[in-house]
């Protein structure tokens, strides 16, 4: 799904980049839809991505809004919302 023409969108900031993503969906869809891959570095700085979208697997651990080791996978991406992904997206 892609924020296209007619879809309600909210902004978000990414690793302090603006992103205008699709409203209404978890965090994890709004950002693969917006081309983000990475979401975080495992302690061996390997690229992570979510796997299972489904809040068991953990690989989509984020920090949001400032609170570590959330899963975007299970929250609901909303306007103004603050997103880290500790260096993944930006290296
Ligand atoms: S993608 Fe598996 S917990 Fe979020």
């Amino acid at each position: 799904m892609s924020a296209g023409r007619g879809q309600e969108t909210v902004r978000i900031v990414v690793d302090g980049r603006e992103l205008e993503v699709a409203a209404g969906v978890t965090l994890a869809a709004a950002l693969l839809d917006a081309g983000v891959q990475m979401f975080r570095r495992s302690v061996r700085g390997d690229p992570r991505a979510p796997l299972c979208g489904m809040g068991i697997c953990q690989e989509c651990r984020m920090t949001i809004d400032q609170v570590a080791h959330r899963r975007a996978c299970l929250v609901t991406v909303a306007s103004g919302m603050t997103v880290s992904t500790q260096g993944a997206v930006s290296s």
